[in-house]
Parts: C-alpha cells; structure tokens; sequence
C-alpha cells in the first residue's frame, strides 16, 4: 500500500497519555483537522474527562474525540501516539500485549530529567526512548516525531503553528504516514529525517529548547533552513 492509500485509511488517531499537555494539544490540532481522536488514558474516567475538555476546545470539531482506556485506544486507532512520560513508558505499553503488532506507533517521548541548572537528558539503555518503545513493542512498526513541539502553542488553537517536524524510522510508510499526520497541522512542515537511532538526538534537543525557553520566556520550535524537496 502507498503512503497516499494510508493517508486516505488514516481515520483515527489514538494518544497514550491523551490526557497530558501534548496529547491535548496534538489531539486538538487533530480533531481541528477532521481527523477522529481517541484520548487514552490508564483510566477510562480520566479519558472520558480529557476527551470532554478537548471537545469543548475544538468546538464544531466535537464529534470526532473520545476517550478510552489505553489498550481499547490502542486497539481503535489506525495510528498509535504514545505520548507518556519516559518514566511511565513500562506502565503504559505492558497492558497493550500484542495489540499494536503490526500498527503505526508514534513516540513523541523526550527521556528528560530536570534539576537546579534545568533540563538534561536521562541515559537510555536502548539508545533512545523511541527504540525503548520499540524494544516493549517488537511487532509495531514505531516512528519517532513532534519532539520539540510546545504542547502550550498546540493547544493555542487561535493561530497556526510554526514548526518543523522530522520524523525518524526504519519504516519508509510508516514514517510517510507520521509525515502526513504532522502536517494535517497548519503551519507545521515535516519531513524523513532517517533511521530510528537517529531519535536520540532530537529527543536529546528538547532539552536545549527548554532551556533557551526558560531563559527567554518562550515557546521556541525549530525549523531547518534551505531544505530542498
Ligand atoms: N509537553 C510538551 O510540550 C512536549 C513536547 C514534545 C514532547 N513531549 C513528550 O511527550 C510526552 C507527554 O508529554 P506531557 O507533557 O503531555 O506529559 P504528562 O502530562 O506528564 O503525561 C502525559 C500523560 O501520561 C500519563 N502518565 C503519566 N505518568 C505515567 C506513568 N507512570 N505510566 C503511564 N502513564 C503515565 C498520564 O495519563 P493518565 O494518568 O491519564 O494515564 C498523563 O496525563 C512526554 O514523553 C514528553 O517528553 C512533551
């Protein structure tokens, strides 16, 4: 199947951890865009909750968010976002079993820890947290992307984003799909960046964006000067 046949299949997104600020952010962005969001959660109440909030935000574009626990999320959607702390990754992906063998997985997880000189990247034994989700998730077909995308300006949904989004995998239509997904986003451009073990870099950036964010009062995102495509 081509990536163009997958965009048009792509129907429903499912966020792990919909309840936090990105996946708000993200699956508002989504909705706004006529794609159907399911808001997971550890808890069906508190995706129920989220999944009303979000609908409030999103206005006419209500009907096409839910809520559901994680493993049902993960069972309905067409792409999988696992959007939870690196912390919870064990907690979040063990439920799932086999459920996600053979779907797009989508880790927008940055392994970040914070002390009195800020943020700093937390070792990963994989190498990255994208490849630890892929190591608690051996049949999915897991991409890594939207990094250093500020959950506060995503569900700033007045204006349009000004991001760009690489997205790294082994996997050239999941990674196209991931791509198409990005930019369903107004104002956000998203491009293959290369491989899986290239996600640790850009995870690693986070850290730099939150940083210079402190410093300056910002919301800061990236983009990548004279890319030719
Ligand atoms: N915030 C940003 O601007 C931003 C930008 C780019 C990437 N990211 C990455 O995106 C991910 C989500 O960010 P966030 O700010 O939305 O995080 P968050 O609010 O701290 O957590 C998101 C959700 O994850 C679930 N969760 C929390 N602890 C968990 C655990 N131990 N086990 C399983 N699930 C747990 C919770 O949902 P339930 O309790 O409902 O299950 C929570 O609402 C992180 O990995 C972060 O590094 C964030």
């Amino acid at each position: 199947m081509g990536a163009r046949d997958q965009e048009q299949q792509m129907t429903t997104v499912s966020i792990l951890g919909g309840t936090g600020g990105l996946g708000k952010g993200l699956g508002a962005r989504w909705a706004q865009a006529g794609i159907d969001v399911i808001v997971g959660s550890r808890s069906p109440e508190r995706a129920a909750a989220a999944a009303e909030d979000l609908a409030g935000m999103v206005g006419e574009a209500a009907p096409h968010v839910r809520g559901a626990g994680n493993l049902e999320a993960a069972q309905a959607g067409d792409v999988t976002v696992v959007s939870v702390p690196f912390e919870g990754l064990d907690e979040a992906l063990a439920p799932l079993g086999d459920a996600l063998d053979g779907r797009i997985v989508v880790s927008v997880v940055n392994p970040l820890g914070f002390d009195g000189a800020g943020p700093y990247s937390l070792p990963v034994a994989e190498g990255s947290a994208a490849e630890a989700v892929a190591r608690r998730l051996p049949g999915a077909r897991v991409v890594a992307a939207f990094h250093s995308v500020s959950s506060v300006e995503l569900q700033r949904l007045e204006g349009p984003m000004d991001d760009d989004v690489p997205v790294v995998g082994d996997d050239e239509e999941a990674v196209a799909v991931a791509v198409e997904l990005a930019e369903r986003i107004e104002g956000i451009r998203s491009f293959p960046a290369g491989p899986l073990r290239l996600a640790a870099p850009l995870e690693d950036l986070t850290a730099v964006l939150i940083s210079i964010n402190k410093r300056h009062r910002s919301h800061v995102g990236l983009r990548f000067s004279r890319l030719s495509r």
